[in-house]
């Protein structure tokens, strides 16, 4: 309700800078995009879908309050993409850095990882996330270890298993360079295959500057990284990963999910 009454407020200015069509054609996708997230929350015994700004995420005094990004959850697209990769779920740990109210760890939780991991910086939104993942109701989880730490991903030390990572802009760039040194470090005591998907990647530097994420597969709204280090470890498992999916072939298994 307040949001709605927000985006009342904000209206007319909006109708200025986009004109009748425009103004028209946001609203259109604006409400269908909320009734989507409205119908998988109804459908699935949760509650994932409002936004919360930061101020009200209750971090004052924690050490990366100034570098987190809002809460907004993932939509079940994203999380398809993880079928195109073709992995052997059942050896990788999934782990959302930032992980809001659980949204994307139930949607990576319908692949059979070995565990799924979510991390996040608010107590509030930490304790909702568990909470939905109690409640979640419906039957499609092939992974039903999924653990919900209250924590900062910039402290946060990897599992040894092989990563899938997962990060929908959950913080600036300072923290995504703590991220990937404490990344690096693991993959240099426990060489193994980790890739990283971020979604809206502001910092793609950071990745360029670190040196050892390679891009290996890019769409608009997000960034699949690979490893350098994992080449040793993927040569031993006899699945197709993106590092050796030839590009074409990649891309076009990509538009036809889409
Ligand atoms: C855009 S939301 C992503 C939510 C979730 N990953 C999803 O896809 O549904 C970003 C989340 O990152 C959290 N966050 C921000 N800084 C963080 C940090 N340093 N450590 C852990 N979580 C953080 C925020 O509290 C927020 O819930």
């Amino acid at each position: 309700m307040k949001r709605f009454l927000l985006d009342l407020a904000k209206a007319p200015s909006r109708f200025k800078v986009l004109g009748l069509r425009g103004f028209v054609s946001v609203a259109i996708r604006t409400v269908l995009f909320d009734l989507r997230n409205w119908l998988w929350d109804m459908r699935h015994g949760v509650n994932t879908r409002q936004r919360i700004p930061v101020s009200e995420l209750a971090l004052e005094g924690l050490p990366n309050s100034e570098n987190a990004e809002a809460y907004t959850a993932s939509t079940p697209a994203l999380l398809d993409r993880l079928g195109v990769l073709n992995l052997d779920w059942n050896s990788f740990v999934f782990v959302d850095l930032g992980c809001g109210k659980g949204k994307a760890l139930l949607l990576a939780a319908r692949f059979s990882f070995m565990r799924v991991i979510g991390v996040e910086l608010s107590d509030k939104l930490a304790r909702l996330a568990r909470q939905n993942v109690s409640t979640y109701r419906y039957s499609d989880l092939k992974c039903r270890n999924i653990e919900v730490l209250n924590g900062d991903a910039a402290a946060y030390m990897f599992p040894a298993e092989r990563l899938m990572v997962y990060c929908f802009n959950s913080f600036s760039g300072a923290v995504v360079r703590e991220v990937l040194r404490n990344l690096n470090q693991s993959l240099q005591q426990h060489p193994r295959a980790a890739y990283f998907l971020y979604v809206n990647p502001v910092w793609e530097s950071v990745f360029v500057e670190c040196g050892f994420m390679r891009p290996v597969w890019r769409e608009q709204s997000y960034q699949v990284y690979a490893a350098v280090t994992m080449a040793g470890d993927a040569a031993k498992t006899p699945e197709q990963t993106p590092a050796t999916i030839p590009e074409p072939a990649l891309r076009r298994a990509v538009s036809h999910r889409a």
